[in-house]
């Protein structure tokens, strides 16, 4: 039996994560904004033993075209601490995560509204601590421009401060997602489980033995849970299937302006069911453009086919039966390349019902997941200590 298990979190912001996920047969197109829905999904988590729930946010619509935004289902979502306060009384003991803003909040209401959730909650509350990226928040919060990306990390170190010193003994559990190296140095430092975003076992290696050690200088340590797409099927055919399903929903609309970005270039010109045309170097990034360029070339696809690969997900991702998938998950853990996972289910329900049907009892089969929550709270899922503050 693996002496190490896997940590499970679910990403239900949006409810799924591909951008079609909402044209999927039978889907639950307003799953963002229907609380019967979310209640509904919550329940399946806990039922299933995930560690959290969690609920990222964003403090402006994204950064894409309208046409784009107008195909798409991951715009908005509930406010994240309303909703986890309702499905607080729904569950019994699944971790709640919420995202706050240390650039656009007060240290005072986020300290507040954590504390308070973590007493409705019998001690399920995290904090995802973002500086945010997105810079039309800015314009969201009265400033003309964004603040500086390492002035946005010093504000963060103050503000934990500050929050850490409104709290008493029972604290929320801390999370950090930053990935540059000031948000890597501060996620080392502060937070006890780290999202990760890393799409190669190689890469997400790397990360691990970087900010692992970095916490360890600190005198510290922490989860590292990168975030992963999977689509399960019966047989690696059906999981195949369901895949290129889920593409092929992915609207012109939302996947060219996708596409330009990746390419470097207005590909809006570009005929759809036609070859890749030749692309000329940009001041964007070349390793993107030279990789999707090449499995264009190699795969023979038109544009159409292109637009939908990177319009649907851009993140890691796993495809397959359940026995290669906890194959991939078991790689990752026993070789440095994760603690566990985030999971961002491709569609809903049917993404989230799959992974509970099928990956959880193979997980468990292997002794990598547990059959049945051991404590109450989201530190004792996560085997973190109990703090005491001084
Ligand atoms: C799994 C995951 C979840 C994230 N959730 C949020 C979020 O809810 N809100 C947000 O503004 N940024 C979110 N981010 C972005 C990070 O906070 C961070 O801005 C990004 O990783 C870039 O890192 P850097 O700020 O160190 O450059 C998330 C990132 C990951 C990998």
């Amino acid at each position: 039996m693996p002496t190490k298990q896997l940590h499970l979190g679910a990403v239900m912001r949006p409810v799924a994560i591909h951008t079609a996920w909402w044209r999927y047969p039978g889907a639950y197109p307003d799953a963002n904004f229907n609380l019967a829905h979310i209640v509904r999904f919550i329940r399946t988590l806990e039922a299933a033993c995930f560690d959290a729930f969690f609920m990222a946010d964003h403090l402006a619509v994204m950064n894409m075209p309208v046409r784009a935004l107008q195909r798409s289902a991951t715009v908005s979502s509930f406010e994240p601490m309303t909703l986890l306060s309702a499905l607080a009384m729904a569950t019994e003991r699944i971790g709640l995560v919420a995202t706050a803003s240390t650039t656009f909040e007060e240290p005072l209401h986020v300290a507040r509204r954590f504390a308070s959730l973590d007493r409705i909650s019998n001690g399920r509350a995290g904090w995802n601590v973002v500086t945010t990226a997105n810079p039309d928040a800015a314009l969201n919060f009265g400033l003309t421009e964004h603040v500086e990306h390492d002035e946005r990390y010093r504000r963060a170190r103050d503000f934990l401060c500050v929050v850490e010193g409104f709290w008493g003994d029972a604290r929320p559990v801390i999370v950090q997602a930053g990935a540059s190296e000031a948000g890597r140095q501060f996620a080392a430092e502060t937070a006890e489980v780290i999202f990760g975003s890393s799409r190669t076992i190689d890469d997400a290696r790397l990360f691990h033995r970087d900010v692992k050690a970095r916490a360890a200088a600190a005198g510290r340590s922490c989860k590292i849970l990168p975030g992963a797409m999977v689509t399960v099927g019966r047989t690696r055919a059906e999981a195949w299937e369901k895949k290129a399903l889920l593409d092929s929903l992915v609207h012109p609309d939302s996947g060219m302006p996708n596409l330009s970005i990746r390419l470097g270039i207005d590909a809006s010109g570009f005929d759809l069911d036609a070859p890749l045309p030749d692309i000329p170097p940009s001041n964007q990034s070349q390793s993107q453009r030279d990789t999707l360029v090449a499995l264009a070339r190699r795969d023979h696809l038109t544009v159409r086919q292109l637009a939908q690969m990177v319009g649907g997900f851009g993140g890691l991702e796993m495809v397959g039966t359940a026995g290669e998938i906890a194959d991939t998950m078991q790689e990752w853990l026993e070789t440095g390349a994760a603690d566990g996972f985030n999971i961002m289910f491709p569609t809903m329900p049917t993404g989230l019902d799959d992974f509970v049907e099928l990956v959880i009892p193979e997980l468990r089969r292997r002794g990598l997941f547990r059959r049945e929550y051991e404590g109450t709270t989201l530190r004792d899922h996560l085997g973190l200590p109990r703090l005491v503050n001084d």
